[in-house]
Parts: structure tokens; C-alpha cells; sequence
């Protein structure tokens, strides 16, 4: 019995299986059920007791180094496998992706970095509001439909806090806290109590404008705005002003402009009309001016307030707006190069 397995023990230290097929057949040769390491302990059982103590011994020593040297030999085949992989160089690549920024952060930028080439700048507000910042500042009379549990999403029991409906709210908190001149732009996020659809959602963002100085006018607005269409759409881009209302603004108006897409001579897009709408806008209203501790009668000033999903979905042609909110990695990589 000892001879038998010394002279295993010989043939295993001997054995070098270089590839994972040798190594296999090592396997099955010495360590498997019928291999002959088990044949070993199967003659075991016929040792005399008193040998068994040694030979026993022997045995299992000889077990421990067949395994020890396949575990070793698969190491080292392992290792030499992924450096040959890895040493491939006329393998082709991995497609390599990287990040881009959200069509919505684009947007957002591209409108505030516009707006700041004209001395306006950025001042945000808490998207948690109260009602005298987000309606009745802005002069929203106490039963006017917008207050409407149906729009707004209120935060505690009582109708005095919200989420801020629109941007308009951070208006009223530029006019308290600064004094004329006053040239901001107010992004942020927005809440309406709204089922979501293609064309709505419950949250979207905002940009807000507004500027307050002595003997601005309806003009400036329009000179303003038709900076912004052009910048934003391009240089031969049109506006048109629609008679509107807004409880905050008076008068107040409605702007479209011509549609990128067919030049304005009419398609789907634009239903035919060649203009789409694009923002809310006029001149402050008075009562919102005293209302938030500015002279009506030293200072006059113009507001515009526009939606970003709206302005990125005519700037690229995206036609569902649920798109923006679930983060498919399949539509947010085709902005890589945006
Ligand atoms: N706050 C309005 C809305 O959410 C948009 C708007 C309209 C803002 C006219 C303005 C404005 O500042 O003058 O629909």
C-alpha cells in the first residue's frame, strides 16, 4: 500500500497540466470519485488496523497535495487566460459611453446663459411656498380658479403651505428683498396638480424674468424677448404678441414664435399656423409692485415667465414629454453632442 502511494505521489508531482483540457483530465485522473486517489482509500478499508494509524496519514497527505497542486495549476491557467485576453490588441473595443446632460439641464442653461448676456441675473426660490409668494403677491384674487385644490398641491391641512405652482412666485421675493434696478431670471421647478399625459405633467420647470427700473416699457419687452427668439431658435426667427391675462401683469400678452421647423409656412408641429406659443409675459401689474414694497409710481417693469420641457421639446422635436422624467438611457444619449 505504501509503495502505491509513493509511487502516486511521484506521477502526481510530476504531472503538469498546462491547459485547461489537461487540467481536466488531471481532475478525473486523481481527484474524481473514480479516480485513482479514491481507489486508494477503497483498498484503505483492507489495512490491517494497526497500519492504518500511518498509512491513513499518508493517504490523506497524498489527497491534500493533488488538490493543492490543481487548485495552483488552475490558478495559473486563469491568470494566463485573461492576460491573453487582455494582451488581444486586434480584439474590437468595447463601446465606450459617456455621460450627458439631461435635455432639460441644456435647455435651462442655454436660456439663462442667453438672458445674461443682457445683464440679467440668476436668483432662485424655495419650491416649498406660501400662499402670499406664490398668489396673492402676485395679485391672484382670494377665489381665483388657480388656487383650486384641483391645481395646487398643498402641503399641510390649512391652504397656507404649497408647492409653487410657478416661478412667478420668486418675483415677489426678488422685489422684497431688492431694489430697482432689478434684472433677474428665476429657473426652477414647478407643481401642478395635473394627470400626466404626453403634454402635462405634474412637475416640470420654469424660467421666470423680470425687470423693474424708471420708464421701462412695453417695447423694451418686445426688444427683449425677440433677442431671446433669435438667440434661441435663430437669426431669422419672428415673434408675435397676443393680447392675454395674467392677474400679475397688465397688460399682458402671449408669445409666439415662428416655428423653427417648417420656417412658419405651416406643418404638424404648429398646426398649420406657422407660430407656436411659447411664453406668458407683460407689464408688472401695480398692485404687485406696492404689494411688495415698490413704488408704482417711481418704477415700471416688464415680466415673462416660459416653460423649459415646452421650449426643449420645439428646440428638439421631442413630441412626448414623459420622456423627460424617465431617465431612458436609450433618449438621454442622444443629447451627448447637444
Ligand atoms: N406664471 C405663468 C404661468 O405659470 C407664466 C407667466 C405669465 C409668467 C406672464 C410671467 C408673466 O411673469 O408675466 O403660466
Amino acid at each position: 500500500m505504501l509503495d502505491s502511494i509513493n509511487a502516486l505521489r511521484a506521477e502526481i508531482l510530476s504531472s503538469q497540466p498546462a491547459t485547461s483540457e489537461q487540467l481536466e483530465e488531471f481532475r478525473l485522473l486523481y481527484l474524481s470519485k473514480k479516480g485513482k486517489i479514491s481507489s486508494l482509500f477503497e483498498a484503505f478499508k483492507q489495512v490491517p488496523a494497526a497500519q492504518k494509524k500511518e498509512i491513513g496519514g499518508q493517504l490523506n497527505a497524498l489527497k491534500t497535495l493533488a488538490t493543492e497542486r490543481f487548485e495552483n495549476f488552475q490558478h495559473s491557467l486563469s491568470l494566463h487566460e485573461t492576460s491573453v485576453v487582455a494582451d488581444d490588441l486586434t480584439k474590437p473595443s468595447h463601446p465606450f459611453y459617456s455621460g450627458s446632460r439631461h435635455p432639460i439641464s441644456l435647455v435651462r442653461k442655454e436660456i439663462c446663459d442667453i438672458f445674461s448676456r443682457i445683464g440679467f441675473t440668476i436668483y432662485e426660490g424655495p419650491e416649498i411656498e406660501d400662499d402670499w409668494h406664490n398668489f396673492t403677491g402676485l395679485n391672484f384674487p382670494l377665489n381665483h380658479p388657480a388656487r383650486d385644490m384641483q391645481d395646487t398641491f398643498f402641503i399641510t391641512s390649512g391652504p397656507d403651505v404649497l408647492l409653487r405652482t410657478h416661478t412667478s412666485s420668486v418675483q415677489v421675493r426678488a422685489m422684497e428683498k431688492q431694489k430697482p434696478p432689478i434684472r433677474n431670471i428665476f429657473p426652477g421647478r414647478v407643481f401642478r396638480n395635473e394627470a400626466i399625459s404626453a403634454r402635462a405633467h405634474c412637475i416640470f420647470h420654469q424660467v421666470e424674468g423680470l425687470y423693474i427700473d424708471h420708464n421701462v416699457s412695453f417695447a423694451d419687452l418686445k426688444q427683449t424677448l425677440l433677442f431671446f427668439a433669435k438667440e434661441m431658435f435663430g437669426e431669422s426667427t419672428q415673434i408675435r404678441l397676443r393680447p392675454s391675462f395674467f392677474p400679475f401683469t397688465e397688460p399682458s400678452a402671449e408669445l409666439d414664435v415662428s416655428c423653427s421647423i417648417c420656417g412658419g409656412k405651416g406643418c404638424n408641429v404648429c398646426k398649420h399656423t406657422g407660430y407656436l406659443e411659447i411664453l406668458g409675459c407683460g407689464m408688472v401689474d401695480p398692485n404687485v409692485l406696492d404689494a411688495c414694497g415698490i413704488d408704482s409710481k417711481e418704477y415700471t417693469g416688464f415680466a415673462f415667465g416660459m416653460g423649459i420641457e415646452r421650449t426643449a421639446m420645439l428646440k428638439y422635436q421631442v413630441n412626448d414629454l414623459r420622456l423627460y422624467f424617465e431617465n431612458d438611457i436609450r433618449f438621454l444619449h442622444q443629447f451627448i453632442s447637444a
